[in-house]
């Protein structure tokens, strides 16, 4: 975001993220925590991300909230509330310091003046008071002091990367869940045979890929994930009807959760393990789309065949899919199903055949046993050796495959 809107002009003197640096820098220099570091570099995020200033001379016409868009965006992304409401603040933050401290409001340039009539001006007194009793608000006074000084043309700071480590740690601190270390590329690294493979037959499963340890932290996050409420102010949780075997009447429970990664640390370091391996397989970096966790509960239901490819392709020429298993799948949970030796006919159901469920047609009333399943495939898609790969697995194993393999599931007929 920063390579792309950060060369816009913060002031006539420094660009965006020329102010984000040197405004992190200060407080580097200071010796202050991460947090403050953080909040100091991404005080105006919410002008990046608006494009703000880009081309626009008059752009302090309008007040445009940047802190609350701003602050709204770090929220989202997992930052503790120490960064979140230092950025909320900083605006009035100056309000307060203007009211406070007339040296502060004479040293001012001009443009900051400016913005501080749009931005309210001073504070009455009382409000002062109030603003400076709010959790967080002197942290944010500190931050408004470097953003105001954050504004020398050609001074040199070190570069985005060195702030990593900071906005790592503040972010590893905001979210819930434990965590594993993040393994880096050099211990993840795949053997010629392994990448030579995956591309050969369009899947590569790794057993042992997380260890047993592992495997329990990761189940204990996905039972952290079941708890959250039904209405998220992020993350989704969908629902299903089911009947339990043996259950005389049909009960609500969780089918899948989505987009949490960003709001739970131990999911992050799965993601990040994951993403250590894909890229060599691909051959370039990956970035994360879409994340889900699939519950399968006793009844729950399975999935049509399909290709994720038919969902994906007008985001990018190149994806993939992968699954950890959480629990020990088999046929009779609804494990994963895949077709074999597909992959590389390109997409053989389109989008609105998915959509309809014409792909599938008579798919929903099958038994879920594996040979009648495994005979259907057959017949209805020509699929030559349809295989149930992920029979049996174990939960510590992870597999990544194309995402134009054909694939389904069963409905969990476990008790
Ligand atoms: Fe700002
Ligand atoms: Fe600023």
């Amino acid at each position: 975001m920063y390579a792309k809107y950060g060369g816009s002009l913060y002031d006539p003197s420094v660009t965006q993220i020329e102010h984000a640096l040197q405004s992190a820098y200060l407080a580097e220099q200071e010796g202050k925590d991460a947090d403050l570091i953080v909040a100091a570099l991404l005080h105006d995020v919410g002008h990046v991300l608006m494009d703000e200033h880009a081309g626009n001379a008059d752009f302090l016409k309008e007040d445009k909230v940047h802190e609350a868009i701003g602050a709204r965006w770090l929220k989202s992304r997992g930052f503790p509330d120490e960064v979140v409401q230092a950025v909320q603040y900083h605006v009035n933050a100056k309000r307060y310091l203007t009211a406070v401290d007339a040296a502060y409001y004479n040293g001012l340039s001009e443009m900051s003046k400016r913005s501080l009539e749009l931005q309210g001006g001073p504070f009455a007194p009382e409000d002062a008071e109030t603003f400076i009793g709010q959790e967080h608000a002197k942290r944010a006074v500190s931050l408004r002091l470097y953003d105001d000084k954050a504004k020398t043309a050609n001074l040199v700071t070190p570069p985005l990367e060195h702030f990593r480590p900071a906005i790592l740690e503040t972010l590893s601190r905001a979210a819930p869940g434990g965590t594993f270390d993040s393994c880096k590329v050099e211990d993840c690294e795949l053997t010629e045979d392994m990448i030579a493979t995956y591309q050969r037959q369009g899947w590569l499963h790794m057993p042992g890929f997380f260890t047993v340890a592992e495997s329990e932290m990761i189940r204990q996050w996905a039972d952290e994930l079941e708890t959250w409420p039904e209405s998220g102010e992020e993350w989704m949780q969908h629902y299903e009807w089911v009947e339990p075997p043996g259950s005389p009447e049909k009960v609500r429970v969780l089918a899948r959760s989505e987009n949490f990664m960003h709001l739970h640390r131990g999911w992050r370091a799965v993601a990040s393990r994951v993403h250590a391996v894909l890229a060599q397989c691909e051959g370039h970096d990956m970035a994360l789309f879409k994340e889900k966790l699939n519950y399968k509960s006793p009844g729950g239901a399975g999935f049509r065949p399909h290709q994720d490819a038919a969902a994906y392709g007008k985001f990018a020429s190149s994806h993939c899919t992968c699954m950890v298993a959480i629990d020990n799948a088999d046929s009779a949970n609804g494990c994963l199903q895949m077709a074999s030796a597909v992959h590389q006919q390109g997409l053989s159901f389109s989008t609105s055949q998915i959509r309809s469920g014409l792909c599938c047609k008579g798919m929903d009333v099958l038994p879920c046993g594996r040979a009648e399943h495994a005979a259907r495939m057959e017949m209805q898609y020509g699929m030559i050796g349809y295989r149930e790969i992920c029979s049996n697995w174990s939960a510590t194993e992870f597999l990544w495959f194309q995402t134009f393999r054909i694939r389904d599931s069963c409905c969990s007929r476990a008790e």
